[in-house]
């Protein structure tokens, strides 16, 4: 018998949205000269020959709906643009041509890569993840990217490179936000080697089959579904392998909130709010949240007998 294994955070494009909606994404990416998504797609990916995934450990989340673009898309958390949701509007002004990520730091050879280029060498695929924010609501979102694992193969980083830091374009004139100048710009996060090289870091390029929306983190952005939306960094221009660990925006500004680690878990509260819920964005519902999003199966191992270091903060 052939048995194909379907990776926990794959949730059935059926179940996930309307056939519909799905054909749309397809014809999308095939519009925006990403028929190289479509054709490359892994066969897990493709809906037609996977509806028998009620055999699936995540099947339980295939109830929950990918949330309708026009309210992802307007309701966004991007400082650079504003420290509001309603950032649509001031974020078109995100210059993406010619946009180059720099691969530096603890890698045997340092790197320059346009979008182009990284497409090219890395590939992409649709996958449909659970997007959990620290401020306690959440979303379903179709991103298309690449796995970050593939990216930290290409730099083929030093042995003493024990974090991956991730950082934010710098520039006032484009980004008016940064002009506020109490917040420690550039945004920069941090996971590290071990988590990077887990094949659910995703790197995003596009969601709901297009080409990134400015307000989303264009052209290129990090999704942690397990972890606290903060971390997931948007508009990355260097991504650099060090050995000392990094301090990232939010922890620079309120380390008692916005720990390192960050793990998505509904048994430790954020210091004035309880994470045992979440709004669903889309029907307005509170709902159970659940440790590490429900991707336990994929990175708890990660974190094996680190509770001394966690401390009383557990996963924060
Ligand atoms: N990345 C940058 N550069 N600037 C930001 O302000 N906000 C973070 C994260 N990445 C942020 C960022 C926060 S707090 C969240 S919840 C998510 O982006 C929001 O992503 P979304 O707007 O796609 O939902």
């Amino acid at each position: 018998m052939n048995v194909i294994r379907k990776p926990s955070w794959f949730i059935p494009e059926r179940e996930a949205t309307s056939e519909a909606a799905f054909m749309n994404r397809r014809s999308l990416l095939a519009a925006m000269g990403l028929g190289a998504v479509a054709a490359s797609t892994p066969r897990a990916y493709a809906a037609a020959p996977f509806a028998d995934a009620a055999t699936h450990p995540n099947y339980r989340d295939a109830g929950r709906k990918i949330t309708p673009e026009t309210i992802n898309a307007t309701y966004n958390n991007f400082y650079e643009f504003g420290s509001h949701k309603q950032i649509l509007q001031e974020a078109q002004s995100l210059k993406t041509d010619g946009w180059t990520v720099t691969l530096d730091g603890l890698v045997e050879q340092e790197m320059k890569l346009s979008t182009d280029d990284l497409i090219a060498k890395m590939g992409l695929e649709e996958r449909v993840y659970r997007h959990r924010c620290v401020e306690a609501w959440s979303m379903v979102v179709p991103w298309v990217g690449f796995s970050l694992s593939k990216l930290v193969a290409l730099a083929s980083p030093l042995s003493n490179a024990k974090y991956v830091r991730f950082e934010t374009f710098l520039d006032d004139e484009m980004a008016r936000g940064q002009r506020q100048h109490w917040y420690p710009w550039p945004y920069v996060e941090s996971v590290t080697i071990e988590e990077a090289s887990n094949d659910l870091p995703f790197m995003v390029m596009g969601a709901y089959g297009q080409v990134l929306h400015k307000q989303f983190g264009a052209p290129i952005r990090l999704h942690l579904p397990w972890k606290y939306g903060f971390k997931s960094i948007k508009s990355i221009t260097r991504i650099s392998f060090v050995e000392e660990r990094p301090k990232g925006f939010w922890e620079e500004l309120q380390a008692k909130e916005y720990g390192f680690w960050a793990n998505v878990n509904p048994e430790v509260d954020h210091p004035r709010w309880a994470q045992a819920t979440e709004r669903d964005l889309e029907t307005g519902e509170r709902i159970p949240t659940q440790l590490f999003n429900g991707y336990g199966a994929e990175v708890a191992s990660l974190y094996t007998g680190k509770d001394e270091e966690f401390g009383d903060r557990l996963w924060r």
